[in-house]
């Protein structure tokens, strides 16, 4: 097993190593531009790491990896258009620096080149690949819309909320687990195993990054505070705020539900101060606390060296303990 940081630097070398055609260039700029923010690298790394604690060569997942991390970055392009964010990595986000047009085909572009890299994988292992590429995909493309219905409906359970997350971010660490298990020559319950365990992790990313949101520096965090609330997104905390806030806070609530820009200035700070109130920093807390738990459980039962091991559960604790 290497580092996590061994494994960020084979991720980047690779990404570095992109071809991009010089003409048009409103097309390809904006890809070399987002690829090259970085970004944590989290899920391409989850590539590396578990197709070695199964025994396999990194090596040979490293085009999946970066596939992996095309496809996330293709989100990104256009979950900044439908979330109305300015900001990514400390960065402009696409449609901000071009326009809405270059990122929705700059990223249409970057979904392409994801299944061109992806299907770079030795042939034995290319129907299992694109399988759970393509149904992690959908599945991704399926949650992004309930968080867009959420937007407009006011009610929505906790339990629907977690659904949501699950599918538009959770599948993907558990798909980046069970790729690299794959391509590392796992047996089926091995890597529907490492699967789990990244959809827990995965669940608590999501609802971390919710927290973030709030709580957040955006000078680390290189993302706008408040963006969720001004888009009345039904994050962990809104629902919450929804399900616990007695009739005076929920008329409050209720007031601050405005689609209003230029509102931001007193909707960010109020509807926090809402949170705050009804303590739901540490209700989150407690909530990513268990998903985490319930990763390093799934992790347990899987058979692999200690030294593996034991880099899943870094990964995990530092993720927790995250602040961007
Ligand atoms: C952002 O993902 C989208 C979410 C699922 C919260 P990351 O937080 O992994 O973003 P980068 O790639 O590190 O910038
Ligand atoms: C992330 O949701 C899900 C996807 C991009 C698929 P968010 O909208 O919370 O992600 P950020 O906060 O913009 O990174
Ligand atoms: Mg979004
Ligand atoms: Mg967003
Ligand atoms: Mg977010």
């Amino acid at each position: 097993m290497k580092t996590f940081n061994e494994y960020l630097e084979m991720v980047n070398r690779a990404i570095k190593a992109i071809p991009y055609p010089a003409a048009p260039g409103n097309l390809y700029e904006p890809i070399a531009y987002t690829m090259a923010l970085g970004g944590k690298r989290i899920r391409p790394v989850l590539v590396l790491m578990a197709c070695e604690a199964v025994g396999g060569d990194a090596d040979k997942a490293v085009d999946a990896a970066v596939g992996l991390e095309l496809f996330h970055n293709f989100t990104l392009l256009h979950d900044d258009v439908m979330d109305n964010a300015d900001v990514r990595r400390g960065q402009p986000t696409v449609h901000r620096r071009w326009n809405a047009n270059v990122a929705i085909l700059s990223g249409d572009t970057m979904l392409t080149m994801a299944s061109q890299y992806m299907c770079r994988v030795a042939p034995e292992h290319l129907a299992a690949v694109n399988e759970l590429f393509n149904t992690t995909a959908i599945e991704i493309y399926e949650g992004q819309q309930y968080d867009m219905d959420y937007e407009r409906r006011r009610e929505v359970s906790v339990d629907e909320y977690i659904k949501m997350i699950r599918l538009k971010t959770s599948v993907l660490l558990g798909c980046a687990c069970k790729l690299g298990a794959i391509i590392g020559g796992a047996d089926e319950q091995t890597a529907q195993s490492l699967y789990d365990f990244g959809v827990n992790l995965g669940l608590a990313f999501q609802l971390q990054d919710d927290v973030l949101d709030v709580w957040g520096d955006p000078a680390t965090f290189g993302k706008e505070i408040g963006g969720d609330i001004m888009n009345n997104k039904k994050t962990y905390l809104m629902v919450n705020a929804f399900r616990l806030a007695n009739e005076e806070q929920a008329g409050r609530l209720r007031r601050w539900y405005t689609d209003d820009y230029a509102m931001r200035q007193e909707k960010v700070p109020a509807v926090t101060r809402i949170y705050e109130e009804l303590g739901l920093q540490e209700i989150a807390d407690q909530a990513i606390g268990e998903y985490t738990q319930r990763a390093l459980t799934v992790l347990e039962s899987i058979e692999m060296n200690a030294e593996a091991r034991e880099s899943f559960k870094a990964l995990a604790a530092s993720l927790v303990k995250r602040d961007k």
